[in-house]
């Protein structure tokens, strides 16, 4: 059920439950860090494998120390910088934290959310929320409740409902090595914005062998329609003739008017405004019973990074 009952929600968490809440990201499927069931209830409802980790959200800075330990100044800054926002950071975890969240490892994912609605709802129970993107595992992540409706709805007894996410696109991950900042998933923080704070960063290369991030497997953030990802779509669209197609774009659409279905991420040029659209009109492509979606390359900077790892991923077989 779809409801702006921050009670209820309330209610759920506080009985092992799980629920779906919005944040400035995406919306996440929910539970107390505490409970082992309503973890337990997380990964059964994704279907997400046990391997991959989830990422604690707290209401606040006081409580990070409850979570994590030994935290680097750099950290520190960052937080300073970017909480409350879409910026998760891992961590040295607490012994507190169960094995269940952190997947075994030593190390927890956490972040403050910039959502009134979810900052609200965690000032309002005195445990801190683990939650994924509330899609089933390699699917496209959700921006709106309905989204968490379609693939959730008979599931969760409430769906709390804070309007279209404001960003559109996970959190920027980031871990540390020493002195050295790394990039775990690109986000709706670009790394440019990271680097004018604490200097020069480094971005992991994801993919399933990589052993720090279980969870950034190649295929992801995928639609039902296949997706083919290029820079040169004149040529895709030749190869595809035939067949029935929705094209993604940045700004402007292309002259060829055998094309009905041309999606514009933002005809203004705006990175930003692109990327808080990309998964809406992902979910809205794959409603309109395509053969085949053609994403086009983005510039390749600031979150135009972003949504090309997206977008590349969501092309893989
Ligand atoms: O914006 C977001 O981050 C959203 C909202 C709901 O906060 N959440 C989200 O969670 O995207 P999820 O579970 O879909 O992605 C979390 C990612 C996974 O790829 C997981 O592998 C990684 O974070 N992760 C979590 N803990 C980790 C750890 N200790 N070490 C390395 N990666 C970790
Ligand atoms: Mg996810």
């Amino acid at each position: 059920m779809i409801s702006k009952n921050i009670q209820l929600a309330k209610k759920v968490l506080e009985s092992d439950g799980i629920i779906g809440f919005p944040t400035e990201t995406v919306y996440g499927l929910a539970g107390n860090i505490y409970s082992d069931v309503a973890i337990q209830k997380i990964y059964s409802t994704k279907k997400r494998p046990s391997f991959n980790p989830l990422i604690v959200h707290i209401k606040g800075i006081e409580d990070l120390e409850k979570i994590a330990k030994e935290i680097p100044e750099k950290a520190k800054i960052l937080a300073k910088e970017f909480w409350p926002g879409p910026l998760t950071m891992i961590l040295k975890k607490q012994p507190t934290i169960s094995d269940i969240i952190s997947a075994g490892k030593e190390t927890v994912a956490v972040r403050i959310p910039n959502h009134p609605i979810a900052l609200e709802l965690l000032k309002s129970i005195d445990f801190p929320l683990a939650a994924p993107s509330a899609n089933p595992f390699g699917s496209i992540s959700p921006t709106s409740a309905l989204h968490v409706d379609g693939y959730f709805g008979d599931e969760l007894e409430i769906i709390l409902d804070g309007g279209v996410c404001q960003a559109g696109l996970e959190s920027t991950i980031v871990g540390f090595n020493g002195n050295d900042i790394i990039i775990y998933r690109l986000g709706a923080i670009s790394v440019e914005d990271i680097e004018a704070v604490v200097g020069k960063v480094f971005t992991l290369n994801n993919n399933d062998d990589s052993p720090d991030a279980p969870g950034m497997l190649s295929k992801h953030y995928a639609p039902n329609t296949s997706l083919i990802f290029s820079a040169d779509i004149e040529k895709e669209i030749k190869e595809n003739q035939g067949k029935k197609i929705g094209l993604l774009l940045f700004d402007k659409p292309i002259e060829n008017k055998n094309i009905k279905y041309q999606f514009i991420l933002s005809s203004s040029s705006c990175l930003k405004e692109a990327a808080s659209k990309l998964y809406e009109t992902l979910h809205e492509l794959d409603k309109l019973g395509l053969d085949v979606i053609i994403a086009k390359r983005f510039p390749d900077i600031e979150l135009g990074r972003t949504i090309n790892d997206k977008l590349e991923r969501a092309s893989k077989k």
